[in-house]
């Protein structure tokens, strides 16, 4: 069970990083937006130079065509790093580039999933990961737990060496019940890990503990005995 920061804001991936279990970054067109206008390269080789080569980078293709993607993928690859994942929208196009690449033994995720026929044959093409939209599959009443189940099953009855990367995710149920259904992988937005320890029983709970110790100990810690 791995989990994967959805975010390509420097500051958080510092803090993230540090604090939680992260196992490597994701991030898309839209998420690039909320960074503004910056220098996108010097931008993807700065969260690599944090991150390590010990981590998932996952960056996706902006082209639209099969040409396009390509040389997308091409210069990300040249200069970020050729470990880097491309991310490849399961469209008839996104497929074509997904065997292409993955005949040159390219890390590829596809992503922009939201239906079981659009993962199993990015799965066929050969993807790495499979990147199924949770919560925006809820949004279209598609049950992201069965699309889930299916990716799980057929990996595991055929021996594909693919691992399910759910993302689009709103909340902390959502990522538990995408790990329930069989996903490896997680990717998600810092507010969604911070809001589930940001629990106000949790906070009770320690301060409780501190309130029980002090009774008896003073401000003595417990390395100050
Ligand atoms: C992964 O990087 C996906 O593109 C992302 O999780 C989509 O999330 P959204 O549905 O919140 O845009």
């Amino acid at each position: 069970m791995k989990f994967l920061l959805d975010t390509a804001n420097i500051e958080q991936i510092k803090k993230y990083t540090e604090y939680l279990p992260i196992s490597g970054i994701t991030s898309n067109p839209s998420i690039m937006k909320k960074e503004g206008k910056i220098d996108f390269y010097s931008h993807m080789c700065e969260i690599r130079r944090i991150i390590g080569m010990e981590q998932s980078f996952h960056i996706q293709v902006t082209s639209l065509d099969v040409g396009g993607m390509l040389k997308d993928a091409e210069q990300i690859l040249s200069r970020v790093d050729d470990q880097v994942y491309i991310k490849v929208p399961v469209t008839m196009d996104g497929l074509k580039v997904i065997k292409k690449l993955k005949k040159e033994h390219i890390h590829v995720t596809a992503t922009a999933i939201y239906t079981s026929m659009q993962g199993l044959l990015a799965l066929e093409a050969g993807a790495d990961y499979l990147a199924p939209y949770f919560n925006r599959m809820e949004n279209q009443n598609i049950s992201p737990d069965e699309v889930i189940g299916d990716f799980a099953e057929m990996i595991d009855r055929y021996h594909y060496n693919c691992n399910i990367l759910a993302a689009s995710f709103k909340n902390a149920g959502q990522v538990i019940r995408a790990f329930a259904a069989g996903a490896q992988t997680a990717t998600m937005g810092p507010e969604i890990l911070e809001e589930a320890l940001a629990m106000p029983s949790i906070q009770k709970a320690v301060m409780d503990f501190d309130a029980d110790w002090k009774s008896i100990h003073g401000e003595k810690t417990a390395a100050q005995l």
